[in-house]
């Protein structure tokens, strides 16, 4: 089935010897997407073992469900990160061993030109990784007024020229696909910068359109919660959005003493620390890594053991 030979899960071995400390163990995969990591886990797991395999995209559930159908320790469940808490399948098997975070679109999304996601093809103005969900990148494109418009190109692309583009997109309305918006953009800026530009916006409307950080955000603090204490939690990030939020919340929990600034006085005598990081800094790919998998180039691997 093209849809899982395509993906190859980028630093698979440095991944599981991080999050992979017990072959009886329950773990989630957040991002199952093409199974990559599901398939890395299994390799390992008892019969007793569980992988619960959540996506919130319809198309990589159906792959699931098909990939590993006659595998009794893997349960596939479609649902939003951000809600993993409520999740049944995590509710009914928690505490977790280990949950992993592998961010961003998969590469079958990419490739997909019916999405959207990529300005390589022309396509709808899509970019929803829930096709369920509301607000598609037309919405964002055709419909935000000049001033939400530049927020997201400058919060989500941490573009610099986001007011001036944001002017163009309203004055050019309609846009009508993919093609039109990249089209758009190489008319408005340097042709040197053209590649980076197109980019950065293409990805601010998706973290908009699919309210990423948001998700992220409630996602960090509720995976903790579902973690028995020496269980893993990995998050791999592909840009630096995302990457902050992670170390920021990492370095919050594995201060000694997490009393808020106001408090006058430290509460908690200073044994608050909830983890232990297991790197100093993120991990990154080495250069043999990224010739294997281009994916790789942008990864940053933060890890996690809980302590209390
Ligand atoms: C980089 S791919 C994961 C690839 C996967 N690790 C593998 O080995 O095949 C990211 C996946 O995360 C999913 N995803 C992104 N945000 C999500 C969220 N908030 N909730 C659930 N799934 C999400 C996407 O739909 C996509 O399939």
């Amino acid at each position: 089935m093209r849809y899982y030979g395509a993906h190859k899960p980028v630093m698979a071995a440095d991944v599981m010897e991080r999050l992979f400390i017990d072959p009886s163990g329950v773990y989630l995969d957040a991002t199952a997407g093409a199974g990559g990591f599901v398939r890395r886990i299994l390799e390992s797991l008892k019969d007793d073992g569980r992988v619960i395999a959540m996506d919130r995209d319809e198309e990589a559930i159906r792959h699931l469900q098909v990939m590993f159908e006659d595998d009794d320790r893997v349960v596939v469940t479609r649902d939003n990160f951000s809600k993993l808490a409520l999740n049944p399948e995590v509710t009914a098997y928690r505490p977790l061993t280990g949950i992993l975070f592998d961010l961003g679109v998969s590469s079958h999304m990419l490739d997909d030109p019916t999405r959207g996601f990529s300005h390589r093809a022309d396509a709808p103005l899509d970019m929803r990784m829930d096709t369920d969900g509301e607000l598609t990148a037309s919405d964002v494109v055709n419909g935000y007024d000049s001033h939400a418009l530049e927020r997201v190109f400058r919060d989500f692309g941490e573009e610099p020229r986001a007011g001036k583009l944001a002017r163009a997109v309203v004055s050019a309305r309609p846009i009508e696909g993919t093609a039109a918006l990249a089209e758009l953009l190489r008319t408005n800026v340097p042709w040197r910068e053209e590649a980076k530009v197109i980019a950065r916006v293409f990805q601010a409307v998706r973290i908009e359109v699919n309210r990423e950080l948001d998700a992220l955000e409630e996602a960090l603090p509720a995976a903790l919660e579902q973690l028995k204490v020496g269980g893993r939690m990995v998050v791999m990030s592909y840009h630096s959005l995302e990457d902050r939020r992670a170390k920021q919340f990492f370095r919050d929990m594995s201060r000694n003493c997490t009393c808020p600034p106001e408090v006058p006085m430290c509460m908690c005598g200073g044994e608050n620390a909830r983890i232990r990081l297991h790197d100093r800094k993120a991990l990154q790919a080495h250069e043999d890594e990224v010739e294997r998998n281009p994916r790789a180039r942008s990864v940053r691997i933060r890890t996690a053991e809980k302590i209390r």
